[in-house]
C-alpha cells in the first residue's frame, strides 16, 4: 500500500517553478485527490546558486542527476528541463530504475515518444506527457480517453501561444515582430531558443504528437510540412483584414480514405472561424470525429502556472495508478500503418502576394498562369506600391490541390513580370 509519494523534478525554470508552486501550494487537496501525501524530494538544475522564481528548501536543489535518477526514495520523476538527448537519457534512467515519468517536453516526445512509452512499459512505469501539447488544456487525455471510442478524421489547432501572442500583438496593436517576440519570453512562453517556435517546429511537434493519437498511427516530425511566421509582415494582416481574414499559425491534420495530411502554417481564417478568435498565448484545439461530431478545446497554450496544471494533474493519475497497481499498462500501440497523402491530394485555398512589373500585360500574364491551371480567382486587388514601376497584386484562390498550386508557384517565381512573390499562405474555407 502507498502511503506518500516522493517527486524528483528535473528542472526549476518556468514550468517547474509552476510545478512547486501547485504542490506545495495545494498540498491538502492534492493529498485528498490522491489518497496520500505527496511530497518534494529533490530537484536537479544547472546553477544551485541561482535565484528562483519559487520559494524551495535549499536541500531540495542538486546539480547531480543520480540524486534523482538513482534515489530509492524518489518514486516520480517530473522532466521539466527541456533539450533533447540529455532529457531522453534521464528519463531511460528514471525508467530503468522503476520510476515514473511525467514530461512536459514536447521535442523529446515527438522525436523519441515511441521508444520511451516502450521502455515504461517494459518497466511496468507510467510515462505522461499531458504539458506537452498546448499547455493547460487537457488535450492528450481528451484523445485517449474522452473520444477513444470514436474515428477522429479531423484535428485543426493553435497550439503554440508565442507566435499566436505574436501574431495578435502585430495584428491587433500594430506593433513589430521583434519587439512582441521579446515580450512573449520575457512572460516565460517561448522556448529556450525561440526559434523552434517562430518557425514552427515547436507546433510540428505537437501535431506529431496529436496525430499519432489521434489517427492511431504512427507521425514522426519528417511527416509535418512546415512553414513559420518569421515572414509574416504588417502588410500581409492588412490585407487579411481587409479580405476579412485573421491569419494564425495553424496546424492541420486531416485523414481521409486511411491517408493522412499534416502542416503547421501561416493560414488565414474567415474571421467567422471559431480558431480565428483565439487570441494572445491562448491555444484552441478543434477536433472532428465521426461520431461525435465538432468539438473544440481552449485554453491558455503556454506559462508557468497553466503548464504546471497539466503536470500534476498527471501526477495525479499516476498516483492513482500507483495505488491501484495498473502503472504502465495504459499505452495503447498505434493501430494503422502510416500512409501520406500526395500533393494533388490536398485540398486547399491560396493567398499570394506579388509584387510584378507595372506595365502593360503583365496583370494578365499572371492571371492566364492561374487560368492554364485551372484555378479560379476568388479575390482580386492590384494597387500601386512606392516603388517606381512596380504594383503589388493580392490574390486569393478558390478552392484547388496543391499540386497545381505549386506548379502556379513556380511559374510565377519563374515569371518575368514578376518581381517577387512577397507571400504565399494558405486559406481555410475550400
Ligand atoms: P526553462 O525556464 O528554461 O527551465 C529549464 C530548467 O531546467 C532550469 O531550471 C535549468 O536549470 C534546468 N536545466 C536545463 N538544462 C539542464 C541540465 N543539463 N542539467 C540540469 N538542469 C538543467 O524551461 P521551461 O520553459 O520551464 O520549459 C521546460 C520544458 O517544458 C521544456 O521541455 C519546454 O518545451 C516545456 N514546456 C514549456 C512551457 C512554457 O510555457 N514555458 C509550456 C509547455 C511545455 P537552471 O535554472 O539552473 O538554469
Ligand atoms: N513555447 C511553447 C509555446 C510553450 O509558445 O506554445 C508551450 O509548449
Amino acid at each position: 500500500m502507498v502511503n506518500h509519494v516522493s517527486v524528483g523534478l528535473l528542472g526549476l525554470g518556468t514550468v517547474g517553478s509552476g510545478v512547486v508552486r501547485m504542490i506545495e501550494g495545494n498540498r491538502e487537496g492534492l493529498q485528498h485527490r490522491v489518497g496520500c501525501p505527496v511530497y518534494i524530494e529533490k530537484i536537479l538544475v544547472q546553477n544551485i546558486e541561482k535565484e528562483r522564481l519559487v520559494a524551495i528548501k535549499k536541500d531540495w536543489l542538486t546539480q547531480q542527476p543520480e540524486e534523482v535518477l538513482e534515489n530509492p526514495d524518489i518514486h516520480v520523476v517530473i522532466e521539466v528541463m527541456g533539450g533533447i538527448e540529455l532529457a531522453r537519457e534521464y528519463i531511460t534512467l528514471a525508467l530503468q530504475n522503476k520510476k515514473h515519468v511525467i514530461t512536459a517536453n514536447k521535442d523529446l516526445m515527438a522525436l523519441h515518444g515511441a521508444e520511451l512509452l516502450q521502455v515504461a512499459q517494459q518497466n511496468g512505469c507510467d510515462l505522461f506527457y499531458e504539458a506537452s501539447v498546448a499547455g493547460g488544456i487537457p488535450i492528450i487525455r481528451s484523445l485517449v480517453d474522452g473520444l477513444a471510442s470514436d474515428r477522429i478524421t479531423k484535428m485543426m489547432g493553435i497550439v503554440n501561444g508565442t507566435t499566436n501572442y505574436i501574431l495578435t500583438k502585430m495584428d491587433k496593436q500594430q506593433r513589430n515582430y521583434e519587439e512582441v517576440l521579446k515580450e512573449a519570453q520575457s512572460l516565460g512562453y517561448a522556448e529556450a531558443d525561440p526559434t523552434s517556435d517562430v518557425e514552427g517546429i515547436d507546433a510540428a511537434r505537437k501535431m506529431a504528437i496529436l496525430s499519432t493519437l489521434g489517427f492511431s498511427m504512427h507521425i514522426h516530425l519528417d511527416d509535418v510540412n512546415v512553414t513559420g511566421i518569421s515572414r509574416v509582415t504588417q502588410e500581409d494582416l492588412e490585407y487579411a483584414r481587409q479580405f476579412g481574414y485573421t491569419l494564425k499559425l495553424i496546424g492541420n491534420a486531416k485523414k481521409d480514405n486511411g491517408k493522412v495530411e499534416i502542416s503547421v502554417e501561416p493560414t488565414l481564417l474567415p474571421d467567422s472561424h471559431p480558431l480565428a478568435s483565439v487570441q494572445n498565448e491562448y491555444n484552441a484545439v478543434y477536433v472532428y470525429g465521426e461520431s461525435v461530431g465538432e468539438t473544440m478545446f481552449f485554453g491558455p497554450g503556454a506559462g508557468q502556472l497553466p503548464t504546471a496544471t497539466s503536470v500534476v494533474s498527471d501526477l495525479v493519475a499516476v498516483v492513482k495508478n500507483m495505488r491501484l497497481g495498473v502503472n504502465g499498462k495504459s499505452a495503447v500501440a498505434p493501430q494503422f500503418d502510416k500512409q501520406l497523402k500526395q500533393p494533388e491530394e490536398i485540398d486547399g485555398k491560396f493567398f499570394y502576394r506579388l509584387h510584378i512589373k507595372d506595365e502593360a500585360g503583365a496583370f494578365s500574364a499572371i492571371t492566364s498562369l492561374f487560368a492554364l491551371h485551372e484555378i479560379s480567382l476568388e479575390k482580386l486587388i492590384q494597387s500601386p506600391v512606392d516603388e517606381k514601376g512596380v504594383a503589388e497584386v493580392v490574390i486569393v484562390t478558390h478552392g484547388t490541390n496543391k499540386q497545381q498550386d505549386n506548379r502556379v508557384y513556380n511559374l510565377l517565381r519563374d515569371s518575368d513580370v514578376v518581381q517577387e512573390i512577397k507571400s504565399h499562405y494558405r486559406v481555410e474555407g475550400a
